[in-house]
């Protein structure tokens, strides 16, 4: 197919079969940047809430870039994957101090800030400056690899090289932010993962993949993720109703959000063997729950949680500043930032 031909069908079928949603009706390049730093995370459905939540929390990237951390990851909290959170909030520092809030239009100098990479570049350059530069995301190497019938592997850097090259030269250069969101679009509405909808379809006659019923098979994609399992063992410290919690840091998940005590190991144990040489076995273990198993992107986690409380308010503190936690009552942990596994874990006791 011819390229300009491609590039018309797929902008007029999106035309016809967009959905209208609002980072779509703005020209703003930091509300294009949010939306597509949420995007990343999640899809449309449950990222709208954030993406509406973070518009009216911080109108412009000046907010954004004089809010306490704390406050940004708390309004992140449930979107996961929480380093996006920390270098949206540098990235939007940045800007203010290095280019007065204004974002730079190109995008090569996109690139170059924290958090943004060649996806993120290309959307906000292409939809806010109509620069004509190709967003590759899954949908779009689906959609190419598909009607192209490109047997490249995606999860290679020569792949991803070719597919982005391939897009580049199907881009509408009148339109490139209609074509990019119409590649998009297609591949979240129409050319599903699984299921396309080949029999109703603009591409059906000329699809290498629908001709050829290759619809399963492509992509190709070889590498598979890894996954590391982890057994974490969480203390809830008690002394009246006050909670001992900390700040996550180190090189880990969850950095800047606060959990609890916390012992871990790589295989199944019971607790009471954990515990033998620790200061926490002077202590009696209130309530156990049951194991919590909580899915990450490259880890299994499998939480269980023990309640301790301790009667006298001098042990309670000695034992916070040994362990470099601090005592926070209810309503100071409801506005911490927390992960998805304590939030909920707090919900349900
Ligand atoms: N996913 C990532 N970017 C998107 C966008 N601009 N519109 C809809 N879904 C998306």
């Amino acid at each position: 197919m011819k390229k300009k031909l491609f590039a018309s069908k797929i902008v007029e079928w999106y035309e016809e079969n967009k959905r209208t949603l609002p980072w779509r009706q703005t020209k703003d390049p930091y509300k294009i940047w949010l939306s597509e730093i949420i995007l990343q995370q999640t899809r449309v459905a449950q990222g709208l809430p954030y993406y509406q939540q973070f518009v009216k929390t911080f109108p412009m990237v000046f907010d954004l870039a004089k809010a306490p951390q704390q406050e940004v990851l708390r309004l992140w909290q449930g979107l996961g994957y929480y380093s996006r959170a920390r270098n949206l909030h540098e990235c939007a520092k940045s800007i203010v101090d290095n280019f007065n809030g204004k974002f730079p239009d190109t995008f090569e100098e996109l690139k170059k800030l924290k958090g943004i990479g060649s996806y993120t570049a290309a959307a906000i350059s292409s939809f806010a400056f109509k620069e004509p530069v190709a967003v590759v995301d899954g949908n779009v190497f689906r959609v190419l690899a598909r009607i192209f019938g490109i047997e490249k592997d995606i999860s290679s850097p020569e792949g991803k090289r070719f597919f982005f090259k391939q897009a580049n030269e199907l881009i509408s250069i009148e339109a490139p932010d209609l074509f990019n969101q119409a590649m998009m679009e297609f591949g979240a509405l129409h050319c599903l993962p699984q299921n396309p909808k080949c029999e109703d379809c603009i591409f059906a006659k000329t699809c290498i993949a629908n001709i050829n019923g290759l619809q399963k098979e492509l992509p190709i994609k070889s590498k598979k993720l890894k996954v590391r399992r982890r057994y974490l063992f969480y203390f809830l410290i008690q002394h009246k109703d006050q909670l001992l919690m900390k700040e996550r840091g180190g090189n880990d998940i969850w950095q800047g959000l606060y959990d609890f005590y916390l012992m871990e190991s790589k295989k199944p144990q019971k607790v009471e063997s954990m515990l033998k040489e620790n200061i926490l076995k002077n202590y009696q273990i209130e309530t156990r729950s049951k194991p919590i198993k909580h899915i990450l992107s490259h880890q299994q986690l499998i939480a269980k949680f023990f309640h301790v409380e301790i009667k006298s308010k001098k042990e309670f503190l000695k034992f916070a500043q040994a362990n470099q936690l601090k005592a926070h009552s209810k309503e100071e942990i409801d506005r911490l930032p927390k992960p998805i596994l304590i939030e909920k874990y707090l919900k349900s006791f």
